[in-house]
C-alpha cells in the first residue's frame, strides 16, 4: 500500500497489493484528470495517457474550443454545466440562480490512516492499516472548495473514495448535486452488473451490455430498497468467475442513489455514483460544508468471485464493528410466522421451552408487544410493553427465558407512526407530510420525520426505557415502508430539500445511540425484508435481515446476489416453516437447514406445531450450525453454479483463509431424469494438499475420499444423481496433514 505524487509530471498513484489507481493534474488550469484504474503498474510515469496532445486541448491556450476539452477530458470529478455534457457529479445553484461549476486542483494531503465522515458510516483502519490521499480542489468564481478523498488499506484491493464541499463564500450556495465517486474510462465492451428485485426478491443479479448512453440503478424511495441496489460492477464480457478484468462501486449509504454509467461518443464511459439528485437541495451557509457519503471502488484482475472476495474482506475487516464483529450469533427463533400478531407470555414461554431442549439459544419476539397492536393497523410510536398480552410483564418474560438459558430480543420499528396511535393524536406534526395534502399511508403508516431531535429523542427514550428494562440482548430494528410526501414541520422551506438525507442522518445518529448506550446488544437491521440491506446500516448492524422470504429455494437467488457484495456473516437466514409462507413451497427440512447455514441461521418457525420428524432434526441442525460456522462467518465464498443459469442446481463453497477446510453446499433443485453425475470444479483449495471427505458417510456413491486440491479445482469431482427436487448435501473437505 502505497500513495506517491510526482511533482515533475503532476501524477498521484495509489497502489494497492494489486491495483493501481491514477490521477493527473493538467494545464494551467490544473484540472484534476482520471488517468488509470487497474492491474498494479511499477511507472508512475502517466502523464502521457491524458491525450493532452490531441485537438482541441487545451482550453488555456485555445479557449475557442473549451467545450469540447470540457465533454471529453477524463476528469476524476466534475463541475457542471460549463460544457462537459456527460453525467455531472456537483451542481448549484447560486443566490444569482446559476448552476455553473469548474473545479481546479489547489493543494493535497497523504496521511496515515483514515479519518471519520462525521455522522456517517465509512470504512476505517489504524494508521498503519491505510493510506489517504485528500486532493483539495475549487472553483474560484463560487469560493467552493472541494475536497476529494481516496483511502487504501494494506490488506485490500478497494479504494474508498468521498467527497467535502465546503462554502468559503460571503452568501450561501445551494447544492443541487453531490454525488461521492465518478470514474471515466475508456468503454471496452463492458457488461454491467446490477442487482433488482422486489419485496421477497431482493437483489437478483442482472447482467446486461452497456450500450451508447445512459445505464442506471437507482432509489428514489428514501432507503436503498428492494427494487434496485446501490452498487453496480461492469467486466468484460470474458470475465468469469475464476478470471478477467472487473470494476465495481458500492455505497455506504441506506438512502437514495444513483448508480450510472454512460457511454458517450468517443467510446469513453462514465460511471458515477451518490446521492440521487432528485428531490435533493442542501443550503450551504458561509463557512458550512456537506459530507458526501462513501463509495468503495474496487477492481479484480481475478473475476467476479474476485471482486466478492475483496468486498466481504474489506466489509468483515474495515467496516463491521461492535461485539459481535467476529463473533458466532446466537442461533435465535423468532416468532413472527410462528404467530403473527397472536401471541401472549404463555405461547412465547411454550415455545421458548421447546426451543431451548433442541439448542436453540435465543427467542425474539417480533412485532405485536407494544401499545394496543394485534394487526398492523396501530400503535406504532406507542412503544410502550402490552401487558394484556405479555402478561406478568417483559421483565418475567426475559427472566423466564433466561432461566431456560436462552438470551431475549426484540423487534422495534423506530421510524414509523401509525395514525391509530397516542403519538399521532399528540403529535400530528411529527409525520412526514405536505401541508394541506391528505398523506400517502403504506402498510397503514406514516414515516416519523426524524429531522427533528425532538422527535428522535421521544423515540429513542421510549426504546431505550424497554431495552433497559430487561436483559435484552438483541433488537431487530424494522422499517416497513419507503418515504413520500416530502414535507417536514421541522425544517423551513429553504431547507425542504434537505429532508431525505438528513433522514437517513437521523437514522444513523439514533442507531450510533443505542450501539453506545448498549454496546453489547447484537444489532439485525431489517426493512420489510431486505429493502435496506446495505452497507450503510452493516456500520451499526453486524446483520441484516435478507427477505421476508424464507423459502430455500428462491433464497439461494436472494442469498447469491446479496452475497456477491456482503459476507455470509452479514445475510440474516432462517429455517421457516413449509408450505413456505410466501410462496407456498414444500422444500426437505434439510434443505432448509442447509440453505440457512450460507447465513446467520436461525428458526422461523413455531417449533410446537412442526412435524416430529423436522422438530427431532434441529438438534442436528443446531450442531451443524456450531460446527461450520466460523468457517462460514470467516472464509473466501467462492460462487460454483447458480440454477438461475443451469435450471437445475446450485453449488457454492466457503474455504478456510488458511485453505485447512472447505464446505461445499450443493442444492439440486430440480431432479433430472436419466442423467449421468455431474462434474463440478472446486476452485480455492491448496493446490498441492491432499483433502479428505470428512463426512464421507454422507456420500456413499463417491467410493474415493481423497484428492489434491488441485485435481478438485481443474479435474474435478463427479457428485452423483440424487433422487427428488429441492435435495441438498454438504461435502466437508478437511486437509490432510503431511
Ligand atoms: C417486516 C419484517 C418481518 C416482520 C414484520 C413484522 O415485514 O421483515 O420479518 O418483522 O415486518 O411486522
Amino acid at each position: 500500500m502505497n500513495i506517491t505524487y510526482n511533482e515533475q509530471n503532476r501524477v498521484f498513484k495509489l497502489d494497492t497489493a494489486h491495483t493501481s489507481y491514477c490521477i493527473g493534474i493538467v494545464d494551467e488550469e490544473n484540472f484534476v484528470g482520471h488517468i488509470y484504474y487497474g492491474r498494479k503498474l511499477e511507472e508512475d510515469n502517466l502523464a502521457y495517457l491524458m491525450r493532452t496532445a490531441e485537438a482541441p486541448f487545451v482550453p488555456s491556450q485555445n479557449n475557442r474550443d473549451r467545450t469540447s476539452f470540457l465533454d471529453t477530458f477524463p476528469m476524476e470529478y466534475t463541475g457542471n454545466g460549463l460544457g462537459d455534457y456527460r453525467e455531472s457529479t456537483l451542481a448549484v445553484r447560486t443566490m444569482g440562480g446559476h448552476s455553473g461549476v469548474s473545479l481546479s486542483y489547489v493543494s493535497h494531503r497523504i496521511y496515515d490512516g483514515k479519518d471519520e465522515l462525521p455522522g456517517l458510516p465509512a470504512t476505517f483502519g489504524q494508521k498503519a492499516e491505510c493510506k489517504t490521499l485528500e486532493i483539495t480542489c475549487e472553483d474560484q468564481a463560487l469560493q467552493l472548495q472541494v475536497i476529494l478523498s481516496y483511502s487504501i488499506f494494506a490488506d485490500s484491493d478497494a479504494v474508498a473514495r468521498s467527497v467535502r464541499i465546503v462554502n468559503q463564500a460571503k452568501e450561501p450556495v445551494y447544492l443541487t448535486k453531490v454525488l461521492s465517486a465518478c470514474i471515466d474510462m475508456d468503454q471496452e465492451d463492458y457488461e454491467m452488473i446490477t442487482l433488482h428485485g422486489s419485496w421477497a426478491r431482493e437483489r437478483i443479479i442482472q447482467t446486461r451490455p452497456v450500450m451508447k448512453g445512459k445505464q442506471s440503478v437507482s432509489s428514489v424511495r428514501g432507503e436503498s430498497s428492494h427494487q434496485e441496489h446501490p452498487f453496480m460492477a461492469w467486466k468484460k464480457k470474458t470475465t468469469t468467475e475464476e478470471s478477467g478484468e472487473i470494476y465495481a462501486m458500492n455505497f455506504v449509504y441506506s438512502g437514495n442513489f444513483l448508480a450510472q454509467i454512460e457511454a458517450d461518443q468517443f467510446g469513453s464511459m462514465r460511471a458515477v455514483m451518490g446521492i440521487h439528485p432528485q428531490d435533493f437541495i442542501w443550503k450551504l451557509e458561509p463557512g458550512g460544508s456537506f459530507q458526501a457519503p462513501e463509495v468503495i471502488c474496487v477492481y479484480s484482475a481475478e473475476g467476479i468471485g474476485g471482486m466478492t472476495r475483496t468486498f466481504h474482506d474489506l466489509y468483515r475487516n474495515h467496516l463491521i464493528r461492535g461485539e459481535y464483529k467476529d463473533k458466532k450469533r446466537p442461533i435465535l427463533i423468532n416468532n413472527w410466522e410462528a404467530t403473527y400478531f397472536d401471541f401472549d407470555t404463555d405461547k412465547l414461554l411454550r415455545i421458548a421451552k421447546q426451543a431451548s431442549a433442541l439448542g436453540i439459544e435465543m427467542l425474539v419476539m417480533d412485532d405485536g408487544w407494544f401499545g394496543y397492536r394485534n394487526d398492523d393497523n396501530s400503535s406504532l410510536g406507542d412503544w410502550q410493553v402490552n401487558e394484556n398480552k405479555i402478561r406478568g410483564g417483559l421483565k418475567y418474560l426475559v427472566d423466564e427465558v433466561n432461566k431456560l438459558g436462552m438470551k431475549f430480543g426484540i423487534w422495534v420499528e423506530p421510524e414509523m407512526i401509525s395514525p391509530d396511535s397516542d403519538l399521532y393524536r399528540a403529535h400530528p406534526d411529527w409525520a412526514i407530510a405536505i401541508p394541506g395534502r391528505t398523506g400517502s399511508l403504506a402498510r397503514n403508516q406514516y414515516v416519523l420525520d426524524l429531522t427533528r431531535q425532538e422527535v428522535r429523542d421521544c423515540v429513542y427514550e421510549m426504546i431505550a426505557g424497554v431495552l433497559r428494562s430487561a436483559n435484552i440482548e438483541y433488537v431487530k430494528w424494522d422499517m416497513n415502508r419507503q418515504l413520500s410526501d416530502l414535507g417536514s414541520y421541522g425544517l423551513p422551506a429553504d431547507r425542504q430539500g434537505e429532508l431525505l438525507h438528513r433522514q437517513v442522518l437521523a437514522l444513523y445518529e439514533m442507531q450510533d445511540r443505542m450501539t453506545k448506550e448498549f454496546p453489547n446488544l447484537l444489532l439485525e437491521n431489517c426493512s420489510g425484508g431486505g429493502a435496506r440491506f446495505d452497507a450503510g446500516m452493516l456500520y451499526y448492524s453486524p446483520q441484516i435481515w435478507c427477505s421476508d422470504d424464507a423459502d430455500a429455494i428462491e433464497r439461494l437467488s436472494i442469498q447469491a446476489g446479496t452475497a456477491l457484495i456482503y459476507p455470509l456473516s452479514t445475510m440474516g437466514a432462517h429455517v421457516s416453516d413449509c408450505p413456505n409462507h410466501t410462496v407456498g413451497r414444500v422444500t426437505p427440512f434439510e434443505t432448509r437447514g442447509y440453505v440457512a447455514l450460507a447465513g446467520t441461521f436461525g428458526y422461523e418457525l413455531d417449533v410446537t406445531k412442526i412435524p416430529e420428524e423436522d422438530r427431532n432434526m434441529i438438534p442436528q441442525q443446531t450442531a451443524m450450525y456450531h460446527k461450520y460456522n466460523d468457517l462460514v462467518r470467516t472464509g473466501d465464498y467462492y460462487r460454483i453454479a447458480h440454477y438461475a443459469d443451469n435450471r437445475y442446481y446450485d453449488c457454492y463453497e466457503v474455504v478456510a483463509k488458511d485453505r485447512s477446510e472447505a464446505l461445499i453446499t450443493y442444492i439440486q433443485v430440480l431432479g433430472r431424469p436419466n442423467f449421468h453425475s455431474r462434474r463440478l470444479h472446486i476452485p480455492g483449495l491448496d493446490p498441492q494438499a491432499v483433502y479428505v471427505i470428512e463426512n464421507a458417510q454422507d456420500w456413499p456413491e463417491i467410493r474415493q475420499t481423497e484428492y489434491r486440491g488441485d485435481t478438485l479445482h481443474h479435474a474435478g469431482i463427479n457428485i452423483p444423481p440424487i433422487s427428488g427436487d429441492f435435495k441438498g448435501r454438504l461435502m466437508h473437505l478437511v486437509r490432510k496433514q503431511a
